[in-house]
């Protein structure tokens, strides 16, 4: 059986106030019975983990971070390195998020890269992936999606992707208010595993977490949870307020 993982992406939004007002809210909001049925993190911006950090001491809330780069240290003006992050208490980090593909023109070798280096280091990616809306309109969404897995997982041993936790996230559904139906969701997901079945063994397709994330909220958690292969929730907005995110993962309870 796989446990529930929901985790909120705060993408740029909050500040040193209200990200820890939000963390404290949160940690309020949850009881024991929650950590129970579901595992919870939360990934702030980089300037605000330690506030963060500081606001989820003695709560079962995990830390994650939105990127991270590949190398140890340097001249990398901007970046970030996994053993800083770890130094912040992060456990998770998100790699191949939309935005970073599509805004900040990430490609699949990249996001291998960081895949490698932050499972090296101890960090549990969030591995996102996702066609944008031509691409399924033009019925390639399972093609999408086993490129950005097969590349992104490339020289992934099948004893690293125990910590691995795969986001499929349809760009169309990011941030739009339009929500991927369960069943639209229960495809790929099924498709994603198969596939995870296919490049390592069934032990490994059987545990991996596969979340969905787009336009998730609290009217629409519990339907899309209620699916076999959806295994939790990524959530961007949603996240950004005690009630909605509490509610979304008490979808799950
Ligand atoms: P959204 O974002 O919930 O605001 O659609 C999800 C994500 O980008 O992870």
């Amino acid at each position: 059986m796989r446990k529930l993982f929901i985790a909120g992406n705060w993408k740029m939004n909050t500040d040193a106030k209200s990200a820890s007002a939000l963390a404290l809210g949160l940690a309020k909001a949850l009881d024991a019975s929650v950590y129970k049925a579901v595992d919870v993190a939360v990934c702030p911006p980089f300037v605000y983990l330690q506030d963060v950090a500081n606001a989820l001491a003695g709560s079962k809330i995990s830390l994650g971070a939105q990127n991270v780069y590949f190398e140890d240290n340097g001249a990398f003006t901007g970046e970030t390195s996994c053993a800083m992050l770890k130094d912040l208490c992060c456990e998770y980090v998100i790699l191949g998020h939309s935005e970073r593909r599509h805004v900040l023109g990430e490609t699949d070798a990249l996001i291998n890269k960081k895949m490698h280096k932050a499972l090296a280091s101890g960090l549990k990616p969030i591995f996102a992936v996702g066609e944008l809306l031509a691409q399924r309109e033009s019925n390639e969404t399972d093609k999408v999606v086993k490129t950005q897995i097969e590349k992104g997982l490339a020289g992934i041993t099948a004893e690293q992707m125990k910590d691995v936790t795969i986001a499929y996230e349809p760009v169309w559904a990011i941030g739009t208010g339009k929500t991927a139906t369960p069943e639209q969701a229960q495809e790929v997901h099924a498709a994603i595993r198969a596939l995870i079945l296919k490049m390592y063994n069934k032990n490994i397709a059987d545990a991996v977490r596969i979340q969905y994330g787009g336009s998730a909220k609290p009217s629409n958690a519990a339907e899309l949870l209620g699916k076999q292969d959806v295994d939790g929730l990524l959530v961007g907005g949603a996240s950004l307020k005690v009630e909605d995110f509490a509610g979304i993962i008490k979808a799950g309870v």
